[in-house]
Order: structure tokens, then sequence, then C-alpha cells
């Protein structure tokens, strides 16, 4: 029921709730995503030389949370519902919200590390995947089909067309090459807030879901696996994993609506966001 979506203009330095409604910023957010969102892309552009095989996703996990301190952020990951580290490491057959620790890469593994630099109050939420040394074909095809998915999504990012537009171009991608697109975890609305409403799904009918309108920000964060979509929970309570422990991949992006299409707010600077690296 499209009708029933509630938004709400909301000011840059306003407190915004968890209410269930859709946010639309201006100018003043917008830079203030701009800015959050460009820390993101330079840490995952300066992990690029640092994932290799032999270092652990707790090194990883100190370079994140340095940088982001540098840059004059905090990691929102640290503290949040109970998560004590400044990233996610998903490596293989990890779905999503892997935890860092004494885990090493080895060769040949594929990685996913997902950041969210809180930056003066406005959340950069980004995540890309990185190659271990020497990666199998059928692992880098699903990468680089994984970041088709995400950027079919934005493509469809625009005034005029609805959130399920976004998942339906995303599953008949990936289902296209016979992969399958995980339900259980979703992109999601940000800004003040690290996850609010809207919920973006990645598998959806063409078509329905909330219209797109200006000022709305939320991520887009296809999960795709190589084998079935089903997901299973670690004993952690963090960790998904594939339930028929197939490979899995993932890339996030921040994005704004504007008048005329969409702002991608964790763009690379340097152009590293896009496999192979
Ligand atoms: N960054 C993740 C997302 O894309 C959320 C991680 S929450 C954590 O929404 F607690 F698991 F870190
Ligand atoms: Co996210
Ligand atoms: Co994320």
């Amino acid at each position: 029921m499209p009708g029933m979506t509630q938004y709400q203009t909301v000011t840059a330095d306003e407190t915004v709730l968890r209410d269930g409604t859709i946010k639309l910023h201006g100018p003043e957010a917008f830079e203030g995503m701009r800015r959050a969102g460009r820390l993101a892309a330079e840490i995952l552009d300066a992990l690029v030389p640092f994932v290799q095989p032999g270092v652990t996703t707790g090194a990883i996990d100190d370079f994140v949370r340095q940088m982001t301190l540098d840059g004059g952020a905090i990691p929102a990951t640290l503290g949040y519902r109970g998560y004590a580290h400044s990233c996610c490491t998903s490596i293989n057959n990890v779905i999503c919200h892997g935890i860092p620790g004494d885990k090493v890469l080895r060769d040949g593994d594929i990685v996913n590390i997902d950041v969210t630099p809180l930056l003066d109050g406005w959340h950069g939420d980004s995540s890309r995947m990185y190659l271990v040394g020497d990666v199998p074909l059928k692992a880098r095809r699903l990468v680089e089909v994984t970041y088709e998915c995400l950027m079919l999504g934005i493509e469809q990012a625009k005034p005029g067309k609805r959130l399920g537009d976004i998942g339906a171009v995303i599953q008949r991608h990936a289902e296209a090459h016979r992969y399958g697109v995980v339900r259980e975890f979703c992109g999601h609305g940000l800004g003040r807030l690290f996850h609010d409403a809207p919920e973006v799904v990645h598998a959806a009918r063409a078509g329905t879901g909330p219209e797109l309108v200006p000022g709305m920000f939320f991520t887009i964060e296809p999960m795709i696996n190589l084998g079935k979509p089903g997901v299973k929970m670690l004993d952690d309570g963090w960790t998904a994993v594939t339930r028929d422990r197939s490979l899995s991949a993932q890339f996030e992006h921040s994005i704004g609506i504007t008048e005329d299409g969409c702002e991608i707010f964790t763009l690379s600077p340097t152009g590293l966001h896009k496999p192979p690296y």
C-alpha cells in the first residue's frame, strides 16, 4: 500500500526518531553525508594494499578504527547493540556481520569489509569485496556480478521510481547468473540515524514499495550467494553464513535522491570501488 508511506521533511540539526517515517533532507544534510561518505570511501581505498594473505581480520579492524578516528569520526558499529568492533569482515561463505578477530586471510579468499564512520552526526555506510591473492574465476565472477547488481540498483534510484524497482533489477541480474539473493538482510534509510526507514529489499517486484523522492537517504547493499539464498546464523549472534556453505558477496553504497537521480556519497575518490582491483 504505497499510499501508507509517511515522509517527514527534517532540518539538518533537528533530532530525528526511529518512528517509521522516511526522512527528507536538505542541502546541509547532503553536505554532511558527502563528508561522512567520502571518509568511508577513503578508508575502503586505504585497505586495498593492506588486505593481503597473512593479515588478520583483527588487524583490519584496528586499521579501520585508527583511520576513522584520524578522520575525526567514530566507528558507528563500536558499541552498537553490543557489537564491539569498528567494522565487519565477512570471508567466503560469510554473508555479513563477520566479527574481526584472530582469523588470518588466506590466498584465494574473498572478503567483504563494511565500514560506517559517524562524522559530525552523519553516517557514511559502505562496503566492498577484496580479493586475497589469487582468487578462482568462479569467485571473481560472483564478486563482479554482485558489484553490477549494486550499480544496476543505483541506476533505478531517482524520483518517479519506487523502492521495489531497485530490488527488481538486482534480483533479475543475480538470478540470471543462477545466484541467490539474500532476503534476511536489507539496505536501510540512514543519516542522523544508522538504521532507519525505509527497508531496502534486494529482491522485489517492480512498481511496488514507497515512491522515491528528493531528499531521501538510504543504502543499497545486496548480498548475493553463489548457491541458494538461505541464511544460517552462528552462535555468536552476529555472523550470518550461507546455509549451503556457498560463497557470498556484497557491495554497499550510501546514496541520496536528488531532483534528477541520486548522489552516491560513498564513491571512491581514486576509482578503487570497482572490481577487479
Ligand atoms: N554496516 C552494516 C550495515 O550495512 C551494519 C553493521 S552493524 C554491526 O548496515 F553491528 F554488525 F556492525
Ligand atoms: Co548498511
Ligand atoms: Co554497512
